[in-house]
Order: structure tokens, then sequence, then C-alpha cells
């Protein structure tokens, strides 16, 4: 992880910036992404799509970490952006992101969801059934407009991922089926106010190896072949988003091989390429910071426990699947200790509330802090207050300074708005 340094004074520092004394400030646990490693990651993904002269389009998907702060961040840096309700679209139009780069994915898009989606004539809507494109059309009819669609094809494919976020499995909700796709296209050019533009696939998340993505852009390159071959007007293909990263010793995505990949599969096509990435930009620049609440040993054999402030309901993917994350002391003293294997979990009365087993770290005592490593991605978004815990506070590092990006969730607001019926 070049990003984390330990400095013998200063300790744990993310991007050059220490953390050692973050919680005295802001309380625990608490967020931290860091936008300047957010940029760079843009940076190179693009910097390797652009360098094959593809002509690309990146869509972030906002579901990883819908903040405002990083929508505006990644706008700024020419990102359009995927999104999956009427939620994530506000939020996207929030920091004014032109609708024209706003892509619409999801397999249960509701009527006033597609119509807000309509009137606002965004760029793609992801198709994900015969029926939602008949009801796509008789939306864009009603409000004179037309829609620009993209029908998600189900390739059949295995990710090789958790079984959870693999998406391209024939057995799995998403997607039209591969077999009937050309038949829907044929049906979507002649319906009134619908503009196919061509095809989208997205087979699954934490994708590591190219190989699955290989099968799956080969059955799509195949399909566009037999739809031009029909007369029908093919500009745009979605490849979707996935690209892995290294929580543990997996090989990080890289963007290059799949920038070679796509381009190899796809430049004789002639066609516009859209990637939908959100784990790969943001996953890497956030942490989750906790404190220890307590150290206790369960017999003589077992591992101690650390208990965290943290829990389950700020970060759900070690409890809902069995993610692995890093986990890093933050506190320079403690890397002077002795390493032993710890149980390190939650507060909360649940045996999920786990965030690692057995791990080996320098002893970890009372009131020491850790990171929780690549937090980034499908962390605070997922976060609930479950068990009365508002949820953390956010911070931002930019430029190497710390801004408050959402303050600690207040307990008022966990009842505020409840109401008991009289009578
Ligand atoms: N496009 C579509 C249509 C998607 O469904 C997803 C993610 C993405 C793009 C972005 O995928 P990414 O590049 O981030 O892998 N909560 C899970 C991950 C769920 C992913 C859902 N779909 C986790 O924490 O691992």
């Amino acid at each position: 992880h070049p990003d984390f340094i330990i400095d013998e004074k200063k300790g744990l520092c993310f991007g050059k910036v220490p953390l050692q004394s973050l919680t005295d400030h802001y309380g625990s646990p608490v967020w931290v992404i860091n936008a300047d490693i957010l940029t760079s990651r843009f940076q190179k993904l693009s910097k390797a799509f652009l360098q094959n002269k593809m002509d690309i389009s990146i869509h972030y998907a906002v579901k990883a970490n819908d903040h405002l702060a990083i929508l505006d961040l990644l706008a700024k840096e020419g990102a359009g952006v995927d999104i999956v309700s009427l939620g994530e679209l506000k939020r996207a139009l929030k920091v004014n992101i032109n609708p024209r780069k706003i892509c619409f994915s999801g397999v249960g898009k509701r009527e006033e969801e597609l119509k807000a989606a309509i009137q606002l004539e965004i760029g793609q809507i992801n198709v994900e059934s015969r029926e939602e494109l008949h009801l796509i059309s008789k939306i864009a009819m009603d409000t004179g407009k037309k829609a620009a669609i993209c029908l998600r094809i189900n390739p059949d494919v295995d990710a090789r991922t958790h079984h959870k976020i693999t998406t391209g499995l024939a057995e799995n909700k998403f997607g039209i089926a591969y077999e009937q796709a050309l038949q829907v296209y044929k049906e979507a050019s002649q319906l009134d106010n619908i503009l196919p533009l061509g095809f989208d696939v997205h087979i699954g998340s934490q994708i590591s190896s190219v190989e699955p993505y290989k099968k799956a852009f080969l059955k799509m390159a195949k399909l566009v072949k037999q739809a031009r071959k029909e007369g029908l007007e093919v500009s745009v293909l979605d490849c979707g988003g996935g690209f892995g990263i290294s929580y543990y010793d997996e090989k990080e995505s890289d963007p290059y091989a799949l920038a070679n990949l796509m381009q190899g599969i796809f430049s004789s096509l002639n066609i516009r390429i859209c990637i939908e990435p959100g784990r790969w930009l943001v996953g890497p620049a956030g942490i989750l910071i906790s404190k220890v609440v307590r150290r206790k040993n369960n017999g003589p054999e077992a591992p101690p426990f650390i208990i965290l402030d943290a829990a389950m309901n700020d970060l759900l993917r070690p409890a809902m699947y069995d993610a692995w994350h890093g986990i890093l002391p933050i506190q320079a003293e403690i890397y002077k200790r002795p390493l032993e294997k710890q149980n390190i979990d939650g507060p909360i009365c649940e045996s999920s509330d786990i965030f690692a087993r057995q791990r080996l770290l320098p002893q970890l005592r009372e009131n020491d802090e850790i990171a929780i490593l690549d937090a980034g991605a499908y962390g605070h978004v997922m976060s609930s207050s479950y068990n009365a815990r508002p949820q953390a506070l956010q911070l931002m590092i930019k430029d190497k300074r710390l801004f408050v990006i959402k303050p600690r969730q207040t307990f008022e607001s966990l009842w505020n708005n409840e109401t008991i019926p009289n009578g």
C-alpha cells in the first residue's frame, strides 16, 4: 500500500497526512477520504484508455460512494456517472453533472424514476428487460421526448468473484438473455420515441482477472456485428464496471491491461466504449478509523478479542461478504509492541459483527486506534444506524488539508421524525 507510511514519530500517515491525533478533534469512529488519491486514480484510469486513442466515456458508479464532494471532484475531472435510483440522479444534478453524461442502470427502475430520467434527456438508460423497454417507449411518447437506450445483456459468464456480487450468470436476475438480445434490439428500433444506442454488460464486482471480461466482451462484439448485419445501428458498447482492487493479496485490475483488452476486441468495430467503475476509483482512497474500546480474553487458548467502537453498521462488508480489509495501527508506539494473533470485532451483539479473525498485529490495547483500509467504496454508503448508533463523521483530505464533509449524526436525528400514535 504505497499510500500508507509508518513514521517513527508521527505514526501512520495516509497520503502523507498523519492520522495520530484526528480522533481528539473529531471523535471516533471517523471515515477519511483522500481526494488526492481519488484524483490520481481517476487520472491514471483515463490516461490508460486515452493513450489507446479509444472513444471512451467513464461513468463513475455513484453507488460506491455517493458523497457530493466525491461526485463534484470526479465531475470536474470530466467523469460522467452511472446511477441506479432517483436519489442518485438528484445527487448528480446537485453537483451540476450534465444530464447527457448520466447513465441509468438497475433491474427495477420505477415509473417515476424513468419519467424523471426521460424528461431530463439523460445520456443513456440501460434497459434490463423487454417490459422495461416498452414502458420507456410509452413514457417517452407521453412526454414528447426520445429516450436513448442500451440493452443490458446477460452474457452468462462467470466473473469468478464472491457469489453475492456476481451478476453475469444466467441464474442472476440481471439483463436480457444473450439469445434474445438481437430480437429485443430489433424491437427497440421499431418502437416509438426510442433511440437504440447499443448494448451494455456488467458481469460483477471485484473482478481480479481479465479472463471473464474477455469472454463477455467477445460475446458482445459478436452481438454488435450481428445487429449491424441486420441493418441496425449500434454506436455504443457499455462494458460496465467491476474492476478489482487489492484488499489482501489479489492483484489490482490494471487499467492498461483492460484498455488493451477492449482495444483489441473492439477497435475494428468503430464504436464508443463506456465503462462504469466504482470500487477501483474510490475504494483505496478511503479508510475507517476506529478506537479500541476493550481488550478481552475468553481463555488462554483463544486469541484475545479486540472490541472496536466501529461496527457492522459502519462497515458492513466483512459481515456481509466475509470481506478481508487490511488493518494498520495508528499510533507510532503501537508498532514497538510484539506481534500477536488477535480477533478484531465490533461491539454489536451479532457474531457477524467481525472485522478480522486471528489477525497478526502488534498487541492492541484500550484506546489504541487503528485504520481499516480500502473502505472508500461500499463503506459509508452501506452504513446504517442499527443499535441506535449515529453514523460516523466523514473527513476529506484535499491538498493535504482536512475538511469535515459530513458531521457525525446526532442522537436527536435518530428519532426526531418518529411519531407515537395517540389512542
Ligand atoms: N455498473 C453496474 C450496473 C453495477 O451494478 C455496479 C456495481 C457497478 C457498475 C460498479 O461496480 P464496481 O466497479 O464498483 O465493482 N456492495 C458490494 C459491491 C456491489 C456492487 C454492485 N454493482 C461490495 O461491497 O463488495
